[in-house]
């Protein structure tokens, strides 16, 4: 499956996602750039993606559909679903809505969708940062951020992990196309569900994802469903009952 995949592999880029954005009407779907470093990395919500050069995967791949006959907002599911799964035979992973793959309550994993569209939606860019073989990040994101090295005490093949990688994110993607895609699997790996929130300065329980991948919370009386926006788990590990 992963064989399907055009690897194009770079020393040094400011960004695998912007490359993408700027090359896509020249390549073809599912060319995935790596880059060992990137000199203006960026995560969601304009914040930047810093990397220390080398020890973790930084990674965009590109889709490209005649039409789009899919739900887009999946992407964003499938893709944590995806990463989340090809770490399972190193440790064990949450998700946090929509798309971050946490361990522990500590991101390990971050996701950068862009839609390129002219008329219509021409090209989808899927960027991953995940984490590998770090053993101290900035003091900024010290107490927010994890590595697979961090936490199992091991030192991990970044090839390996991308072959993984692009496997299981073959297989969630042909599920999306297909319109088998499961989101009880990606609900199971939720840290969310049943749990209190802070959404835009408000107290919510989060009761579902919607079958758009939208989060549906509970606010007093009112249910809402959340479609962008930052969300912010309050209690992690309770479970209300
Ligand atoms: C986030 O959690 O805020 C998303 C982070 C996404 C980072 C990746 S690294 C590869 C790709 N290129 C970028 O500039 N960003 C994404």
């Amino acid at each position: 499956m992963a064989s399907s995949f055009h690897i194009i592999q770079f020393d040094s880029l400011p960004s695998t996602n912007h490359y993408l954005r700027e090359h896509y009407h020249n390549l073809s779907p599912n060319t995935v750039v790596v880059a060992r470093h990137q000199s203006a990395g960026r995560g969601r919500f304009d914040r930047q993606w810093v990397d220390d050069g080398g020890n973790s995967l930084l990674v965009s791949i590109l889709l490209k559909e005649d039409e789009f006959n899919y739900p887009i907002p999946l992407v964003s599911l499938a893709t944590a679903l995806a990463v989340a799964k090809s770490l399972d035979q190193v440790v064990t992973t949450q998700i946090k809505w929509p798309n971050d793959v946490l361990i522990q309550g500590k991101k390990v994993a971050g996701i950068l969708l862009e839609g390129v569209s002219s008329s219509k939606m021409d090209a989808i860019i899927v960027g991953i940062g995940l984490n590998i073989n770090q053993r101290t990040f900035p003091l900024e994101i010290a107490s927010k951020a994890t590595s697979l090295t961090l936490e199992t005490g091991r030192h991990y093949d970044k090839d390996m992990l991308l072959m993984r990688l692009l496997t299981s994110f073959s297989e969630e993607y042909h599920a999306l196309k297909r319109g088998t895609f499961s989101l009880d699997e990606y609900k199971r790996r939720l840290v969310m569900l049943g749990q209190t929130i802070n959404y835009e300065g408000q107290t919510a329980l989060v009761v579902g994802i919607s079958p758009l991948g939208a989060l549906q919370i509970k606010m007093g009386e009112d249910f809402h469903e959340v479609t962008s926006g930052e969300v912010e788990t309050i209690d992690l590990y309770h479970h209300h009952q």
